[in-house]
């Protein structure tokens, strides 16, 4: 437990987007966390965010190191750009704990869903040696895998071999609302640009081991995405068939989702949803609008396992992509760091 005054100081850098909004809102009345510097483009600078000033994300670096411990970062903006500001945090000093996909692929820098693999912190220590930084920079993966990559991982006693995941997936994935893309209402747009490459490969990511200092992919089970852009606010579902090398029943698939050992059961997170996993026993669950904020949007709901006559098994699951697709899983890994002991109190 951390007492308000020795809560940490964290900073937000993209505070006015989508994601920026919902770190802020979530962290509102964090137990561990105090917002206490925001920033976003050199256009927002000066506006006011609440009672705090709004600063610029590049040319306000050093006043945001002074001010926090650690900053949160959720830019839409180039690859090389987002690369190069996250570093030059992480060589101030800061732990950067980003939801953006800039440096998802860097080899020292992982991608944590912190029931899954929080083990992969453990590259941090050379992350810091490989760069001289006292900072360092964990990721995320993407919205859009949220829902299946738990199942996956939550079913590796049967082995899983080949997958086929089609994605439903809300507007404000882009960032946008109704408001904001009236082209979406009424309308499916069936293509997010470099959405399905990152469906396909972040898991090999995810699954892999460390070894001697670096990243070594797991490629199994073989994953096709469709990534599908629907006329919904919040919350990605997605169809999951999926192919078993062993021989496995409906039964054994919901007791493995109920019976979850989950690795943050025993850690106590502020934002930790319990259970991790839930199975509906209704054949038109989960739904997106109904089910999307499950434990504060933290939940993973999964419903419909049956057999499939192609691959052997299919079934529906749904994440909250602004919560736990990218703020709210943001916060769950400094939870984590902090737990861990990669964040001074
Ligand atoms: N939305 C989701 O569901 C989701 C899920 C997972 C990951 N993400 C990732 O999270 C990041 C943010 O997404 P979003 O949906 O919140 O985007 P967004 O609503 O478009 O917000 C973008 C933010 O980046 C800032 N920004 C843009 N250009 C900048 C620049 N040159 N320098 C500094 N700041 C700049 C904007 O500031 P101004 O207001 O000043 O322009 C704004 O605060 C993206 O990398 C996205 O891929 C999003």
């Amino acid at each position: 437990m951390i007492r308000k005054n020795k809560k940490i100081k964290v900073g937000i850098l993209g505070a006015t987007g989508m994601v920026g909004q919902r770190l802020i809102a979530l962290l509102k009345n964090h137990p561990w966390f105090e917002v206490v510097a925001v920033a976003a483009s050199r256009k927002s600078k000066g506006k006011k965010l609440g009672s705090l000033t709004v600063y610029s994300v590049e040319d306000d670096i050093e006043i945001i190191a002074q001010k926090c411990t650690l900053v949160f970062s959720a830019i839409e903006a180039p690859k090389d750009f987002i690369q190069k500001i996250e570093e030059a945090y992480a060589k101030k000093g800061l732990p950067v704990v980003s939801s953006n996909s800039a440096h998802r692929w860097t080899p020292d820098v992982p991608m944590i869903m912190p029931e899954i693999n929080p083990e992969h912190l453990d590259i941090i220590p050379v992350q810091q040696k490989n760069r001289g930084w006292t900072g360092f920079i964990v990721t995320k993966p993407n919205c859009s895998i949220q829902s299946y990559v738990p199942l996956i991982h939550a079913w590796k006693k049967f082995n899983p071999k080949k997958v086929i995941v089609s994605t439903y997936q809300a507007i404000s994935g882009a960032g946008k609302t109704f408001e904001t893309w009236p082209e979406m209402v009424d309308n499916v747009i069936p293509f997010i640009s470099g959405e399905e490459e990152k469906s396909e490969k972040e898991p090999s990511k995810i699954f892999g081991d460390i070894r001697n200092g670096r990243f070594v992919l797991k490629n199994t089970p073989q994953i096709s995405a469709n990534c599908i852009r629907v006329p919904v606010s919040d919350g990605h579902l997605a169809t999951i068939n999926i192919q078993f090398r062993k021989k496995v029943s409906k039964e054994k698939l919901i007791k493995s989702l109920k019976n979850f050992k989950n690795p943050l059961d025993v850690l106590d997170l502020p934002s930790a949803p319990k259970p991790f996993l839930t199975y509906f026993e209704e054949p038109d669950r989960p739904q997106t609008k109904l089910d999307r904020d499950l434990h504060a949007g933290m939940g993973i709901s999964v419903g419909r396992i049956r057999e499939d006559s192609v691959l052997g098994w299919k079934c529906v699951a749904l994440s909250h992509n602004t919560i736990r697709g990218a703020a709210g899983g943001s916060i769950l890994n400094a939870e984590l760091l902090v737990k861990k002991g990669y964040i001074k109190k």
